[in-house]
């Protein structure tokens, strides 16, 4: 998982684990479980994937949900953990995608083996999920995680299909986000309400709070990844730019922006200019707090939505986590 000293300015995830510590050694447990093989080799790519530890974004959000909805039972620790892999998947093949070097301050898979191995290591992860899923005896969640993770799937198709796109309009990007990173989160928050047997609405409400924390999450890593500092996110940077990913902060400088500005902007980002132009950057930190600012609207979303629910410490504890994601340095 994480350990005490990673905080954000005003929240610590040690404090947002706080109410689902044991559950959360639980689904690590679990998923060390079911990684095991009987061939040392596939157990030494798997450590490294484990010993990644990441933030547990989507266990989390499941576990707090279902407490929200009454409580935690065992098909929750199950669907957290194949959320948990399904995730780990999409990280390993995305950095194939994105040729990164480093993730969650260690070496990718990729490049410590080759992108072959990379790419049979994520179809293994999803595999096991898979596996592991159908233990759920309940086909209903089965077919909608599946459903989640084409969606997944659809995004990251179509990020690689937009690439090179500068012009790509806010309404594509959005797509982009709910389909790769958005998916799952609301298929967490909302599939934990399902397997509690919740009213619709609240199964409903917490597929809109889940939706927009994802929305949020990932506009504000599209942000990390222009300005954040390796060491400090833990992973690659700067892939974004050097791919032709275009990320919010580049759409909303673009509206306003005369022709040479945008001129000015293109050749930063393509790298023909390694600095970005003095006469530009007062309007570049103008986009970028647009940015943060269209991330806290899709928080403030899910936070409304929460209401549904009735006031509980899980609830709360589900508006801190919506709070982090747009406060996190990580
Ligand atoms: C990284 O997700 C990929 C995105 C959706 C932005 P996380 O930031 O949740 O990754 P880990 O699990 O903490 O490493
Ligand atoms: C990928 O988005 C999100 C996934 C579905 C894996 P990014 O490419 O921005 O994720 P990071 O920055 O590599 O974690
Ligand atoms: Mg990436
Ligand atoms: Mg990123």
């Amino acid at each position: 998982m994480t350990d005490i000293t990673m905080f954000t300015s005003t929240l610590s995830l040690t404090a947002l684990y706080s109410p689902i510590v044991a559950e959360l050694r639980a689904v690590e447990e679990r998923l060390l479980g079911e990684l095991y093989s009987d061939l040392p080799l596939i157990n030494e790519l798997c450590a490294h994937v484990q010993g990644y530890g990441g933030k547990m974004l989507r266990p989390s959000l499941l576990l707090l949900a279902a407490q929200a909805c009454g409580g935690i039972r065992d098909a929750h620790l199950t669907l957290a953990t194949v959320l948990e892999l399904i995730h780990l998947a999409t990280l390993v093949h995305d950095d194939v995608l994105d040729q990164a070097e480093i993730r969650r301050n260690k070496p990718t898979i990729a490049r410590m083996t080759s992108n072959e191995t990379a790419v049979l290591v994520g179809d293994y992860l999803i595999s096991h999920a898979y596996h592991l899923c159908s233990s759920l005896d309940k086909p209903a969640v089965a077919r909608q995680v599946a459903a989640c993770t084409n969606r997944v799937c659809e995004g990251e198709l179509l990020q690689v299909h937009t690439r090179g796109q500068w012009s790509l309009s806010p309404e594509l990007y959005l797509e982009i986000i709910r389909r790769k990173t958005a998916a799952l989160t609301a298929a967490a928050t909302e599939l934990a309400a399902t397997l509690s047997d919740c009213p619709v609405e609240w199964c409903r409400a917490l597929h809109v709070y889940g939706e927009q924390v994802g929305i949020a999450f990932q506009i504000m890593d599209d942000l990390l990844d222009l300005t954040g500092n390796t060491v400090v996110v833990g992973k690659s940077l700067g892939s974004d730019r050097r791919l032709g990913k275009c990320t919010l902060p580049v759409i909303h400088f673009r509206r306003d922006a005369d022709p040479p500005a945008w001129e000015a902007i293109q050749a930063w980002l393509t790298g023909a200019n390694e600095q970005m132009a003095c006469d530009i950057e007062s309007a570049w930190q103008a986009a970028l707090q647009e940015t943060r600012q269209t991330a806290r609207n899709h928080i403030t979303q899910a936070q409304l939505a929460l209401q549904t629910l009735p006031p509980t410490p899980a609830r709360e504890q589900l508006q801190m986590w919506a709070d982090f994601s747009i406060h996190r340095q990580r």
